[in-house]
């Protein structure tokens, strides 16, 4: 017996972002966004199609701080408490929109579940229109926020139903102009999302479908679209296989791919697409034959020699200019057996259905 449940609401296709005005429905909105040039003008933009947002945050950091959110928490409500959050960036703000929905001018309640376990009934969880401009996090369709430490080097998963953004507008045209090296690195953390769906305990017929397909049009596409970043085909697939991803790990969560890299990042600052998928060709290597179910879904995707499947996976990376050996993150064999010991035993690692051995063995 499995469920699958996703309750956002998806408008996909280019130019959809012409609908925000039928989703907002005459309600005032806050709009949070990236303080540079590209994100004024869809800003200007916005503000012609639904009408000026009662207030603009657009001081958002990549990879949003605890210890930088209390300032916007302030800002969200300086005009009175909005009706609903349009979050229009890639998972830096949507996640920061999320702290902010969840929060509204009271930090510290929101901080104190956060980062002791505190009481969650308080959150106040304001509405989320989500516009994705990077094919990667899925955070368009998730109920949580990646919220970072990094002067206590800890990463919070701020997660509550409440916080499925009501919408996903989700328009490829936006990802035109997103810069070759954040397309690479968003794209490969789409495709972990995807292939850390499918070696996960939680997986369900329904998330394994959409991770298959998922994996499947990332593989043909992500180099092609390296070469040709303006090509709004490509762009296209890339956000519909983003999307799918996003679905499929919005029921199982992430797996130990995922657990590794938030140590890798918070060691030596590698940006999140990269740290969570440079060990995925290992990480197939050590769970092939493990479960039926599993391999009928890697074969689906790398054919019916699951052997070789890891090594052209590898190729696959090298060819992208990713390198896979961990001593390139500054890991030796030692301190990297330790942190692999350390990510099974996290909240991430915990849903991969792996053994340690076999994962160990694979370095
Ligand atoms: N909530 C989730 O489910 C989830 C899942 C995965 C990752 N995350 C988190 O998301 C964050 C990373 O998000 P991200 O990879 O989308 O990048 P990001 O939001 O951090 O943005 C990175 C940069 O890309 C630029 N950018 C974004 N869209 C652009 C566009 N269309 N054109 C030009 N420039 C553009 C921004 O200006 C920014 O400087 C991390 O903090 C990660 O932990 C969250
Ligand atoms: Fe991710």
């Amino acid at each position: 017996m499995w469920r699958f449940h996703n309750p956002v609401d998806v408008q996909f296709g280019p130019g959809c972002l012409e609908t925000l005005p039928e989703r907002l429905n005459g309600r005032r909105y806050a709009l949070v966004t990236y303080n540079e040039p590209f994100f004024t003008e869809l800003t200007e933009t916005i503000t012609t199609l639904a009408g000026a947002p009662q207030v603009v945050i657009n001081n958002v950091e990549p990879n949003p701080d605890i210890a930088n959110l209390e300032p916007l928490c302030q800002q969200l409500c300086s005009s009175g408490q909005p009706e609903v959050i349009v979050a229009l960036g890639g998972g830096s703000v949507m996640d920061t929109a999320k702290f902010l929905s969840a929060a509204g001018s009271d930090f510290e309640q929101t901080k104190s579940y956060l980062t002791e376990g505190g009481h969650k009934g308080q959150l106040l969880c304001t509405p989320i229109i989500a516009i994705p401009t990077t094919a990667g996090t899925g955070s368009e369709v998730t109920c949580w926020a990646t919220i970072w430490d990094k002067q206590a080097q800890k990463k919070y998963s701020l997660a509550d139903a409440g916080l499925y953004p009501e919408s996903a507008l989700c328009d490829p045209d936006l990802t035109l102009q997103l810069p070759v090296v954040l397309t690479l690195t968003t794209g490969l953390d789409a495709l972990s999302h995807a292939l850390e769906s499918i070696w996960n305990k939680n997986r369900n017929g329904v998330s394994s479908a959409l991770a298959v397909e998922a994996v499947k049009t990332i593989l043909d596409t992500l180099p092609h679209l390296v070469r040709q970043p303006d090509h709004a085909l490509f762009r296209t697939d890339m956000m519909k296989a983003a999307l799918k991803a996003g679905l499929a790990f919005s029921n199982t969560k992430t797996s130990i791919a995922h657990n590794i890299s938030y140590a890798v990042t918070l060691q030596s600052g590698t940006p999140h697409g990269i740290a969570c998928s440079f060990t995925l060709p290992q990480v197939l290597r050590s769970v092939i034959g493990l479960d039926r179910g599993v391999d009928s879904d890697l074969k689906a995707i790398f054919g019916h020699d699951l052997d070789k499947a890891w090594d052209q996976f590898d190729g696959w990376f090298r060819e992208l200019g990713v390198n896979t050996d961990p001593e390139a993150y500054g890991y030796n064999q030692e301190n990297w057996r330790q942190l692999l010991l350390d990510a099974l035993q996290g909240e991430r690692g915990k849903n991969f259905i792996g053994q340690q051995e076999a994962l160990l063995a694979c370095y």
